[in-house]
């Protein structure tokens, strides 16, 4: 992958994680606490509120049906008019920006059945964050933090949310090892407030 870094005057930061991980609860504390210190900082996520977004959400609650190439395709899609009509001018505005999910998600969810280095293929036009945290909880607990959710999206059994976490942690690895790419794991099975916390501490390096 020819990785692109951010020289952008705002900070990209990534968090991701494995369903019912908590990724939206701590991009919205840590987002708060960052404009709070006066590091202006501005909130989003993947699937994003655009038009690829919209059909993936549609394909997520299996309203329509596309074939897995399709599906990683979709995301990637996504993220590249994310990045162009949102993330970028952000960052360009010198407003830091933090997506609650990102590529490592294609990479963790996809990369169980597409082969990796095609995902990266479809991804090149994908930025490295300035940091990623991945926010490791253990799948049980998620299970039931999504079970009141009612809703039977496409990731979300025990057996395939402890297959995304290894799936994820692989990806870390190579993507640390080979690139240098930032990626930080958080234990998130802590109390909320000492996630946050530990967040923090990582993110806080980057100001
Ligand atoms: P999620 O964060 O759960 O959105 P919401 O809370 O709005 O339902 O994301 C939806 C799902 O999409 C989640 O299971 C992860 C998956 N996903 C991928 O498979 N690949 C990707 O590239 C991204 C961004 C998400």
């Amino acid at each position: 992958m020819s990785i692109k870094r951010n020289d952008l005057a705002g900070k990209f930061i990534v968090i991701e994680g494995i369903d019912g991980s908590g990724l939206s609860t701590q991009a919205s504390r840590v987002s708060e606490i960052l404009n709070g210190m006066g590091h202006q900082t501005y909130k989003t996520k993947e699937p994003s509120d655009g038009p690829v977004g919209g059909l993936l959400r549609l394909a997520l609650t299996h309203r329509i049906d596309i074939s897995p190439g399709t599906f990683a395709l979709l995301f990637a899609a996504d993220r590249l008019d994310h990045l162009e009509n949102e993330i970028i001018p952000k960052l360009s505005s010198g407003i830091n920006v933090i997506s609650d999910r990102y590529c490592f998600s294609n990479f963790a969810y996809q990369g169980t059945d597409i082969d990796t280095q095609w995902l990266v293929e479809i991804n090149s036009h994908c930025m490295i964050p300035d940091i990623t945290i991945f926010l490791d909880v253990d799948p049980t607990v998620c299970k039931r933090r999504i079970e009141p959710r009612m809703r039977e999206e496409y990731f979300e059994k025990l057996p395939r949310l402890r297959m995304i976490r290894e799936s994820f942690l692989k990806v870390i690895r190579l993507f640390n090892e080979e690139q240098g790419a930032n990626i930080a794991i958080v234990n998130g099975n802590n109390p909320i407030e000492d996630v946050t916390h530990d967040i923090l501490e990582k993110v806080l390096k980057l100001f």
